[in-house]
């Protein structure tokens, strides 16, 4: 048996297999971030498709913090019915469902106040955001709390805490976007206290599994690394996250040089320092790849983006590949492989 066809528990929540589709906006909900028949038929796709965990794209917690127009919602108890339907779909087929649940902050697209913790604007396309109050940031706690309410209810087995790519609690995290002098800006440890907060609020609502996606890399002086996330890590531990999910980047205009598996030694670095389950991610586009990553103990989850786009039928190819025999939810496609 391989390891990424065997299956994974965590907190309870069984995935058939190890392979998690990654969160990717789609740009296709309606303008008041509703679910759309294209989002059952995209999502369920990939989970006809025998992925174990689909996590839904980046889910904003308030109208303004969508990167995009058309990107899902949860900022009010509208978007639940079309959440629990396609949750439902997911189920249907197999897969467990996950919510990305989170706030654009000052790489927001759409109108309304840009949100961050300094008045620094991404580059010369982004307008400068405001320097958060620090009541603005305990809206932002309750909207985080009052979503993953409705998104229990919606049915979802895992969440997901979006503080990556230099979306809003990513930019607390990094001394390029975070020139506070307050309580929430400076130290390590200041930097860390508005996500410290929202897990706690979340965990005040949800004992399921809970991830965290961050960027354990900035690409740029005087920016995060790995190491910084090892320490991240250790606090997020004792709050009961279950799983880091590392991408990196998107923090600040950066070159960032992107090859195979580039970066997998991250998940790896936060894996070993801080004794967590990791989950990588990043141009692992083949069956063999995702073993590998997982025999060498450097992740625990394997999350496949545009592998995931351009074949929903992934997970079947990486089986052939690895030589394991599927049994298919939809009977009838193990006669085509
Ligand atoms: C179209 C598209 C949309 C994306 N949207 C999100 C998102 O909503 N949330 C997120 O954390 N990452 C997002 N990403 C990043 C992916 O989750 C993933 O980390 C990245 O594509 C690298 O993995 P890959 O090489 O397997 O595609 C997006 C990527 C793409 C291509």
């Amino acid at each position: 048996m391989t390891k990424l066809f065997e299956p994974f528990t965590i907190r309870g929540v069984t995935l058939k297999n190890r392979i998690v589709m990654a969160p990717m906006c789609t740009n296709e909900a309606s303008e008041n971030g509703e679910v759309q028949p294209f989002h059952i038929v995209h999502y369920t796709s990939r989970a006809m498709g025998e992925v174990g965990l689909i996590m839904l794209e980046a889910t904003a917690v308030e109208r303004e913090g969508r990167i995009q127009p058309r990107d899902l919602g949860i900022w009010n108890d509208g978007h639940i019915n079309g959440l629990q339907q396609l949750v439902s779909q997911l189920k249907a087929y197999g897969a467990k469902t996950a919510i990305q649940l989170a706030h654009a902050g000052r790489k927001a697209t759409v109108d309304g106040r840009l949100l961050a913790p300094s008045a620094i604007a991404f580059n010369e396309t982004y307008g400068t955001p405001n320097e958060m109050t620090t009541e603005d940031i305990q809206n932002i706690v309750i909207a985080y709390t009052d979503a993953a309410i409705r998104a229990k209810e919606a049915g979802f087995d895992v969440f997901e805490i979006h503080a990556a790519h230099g979306y809003l609690l990513s930019s607390f995290l990094s001394p390029l976007t975070n020139e506070r002098d307050d309580e929430y800006g400076g130290s390590e440890e200041n930097r860390y206290r508005f996500l410290r907060e929202v897990i706690d609020a979340i965990r005040s609502v949800w004992d399921g599994p809970l991830f965290v996606r961050v960027s354990a890399n900035d690409f740029a002086p005087g920016g995060l690394e790995a190491s910084d996330f090892v320490q991240f890590s250790r606090w997020m531990a004792p709050q009961e996250v279950d799983l880091i999910d590392v991408s990196s980047g998107g923090v600040v205009p950066a070159n960032i040089v992107s090859y195979p598996l580039y970066q997998v030694p991250f998940a790896k670095t936060i894996k070993a320092g801080a004794n967590v389950q990791t989950g990588a991610v990043g141009l692992i586009t083949t069956g063999t790849e995702a073993e590998q990553v997982l025999q060498q103990g450097s992740a625990d989850l394997i999350f496949i983006g545009r592998e995931l786009l351009r074949d929903p039928y992934f997970p079947y190819r990486a089986a052939k590949q690895l030589g394991v025999d599927l049994e298919p939810t939809v009977a009838v496609y193990k006669r085509g492989w």
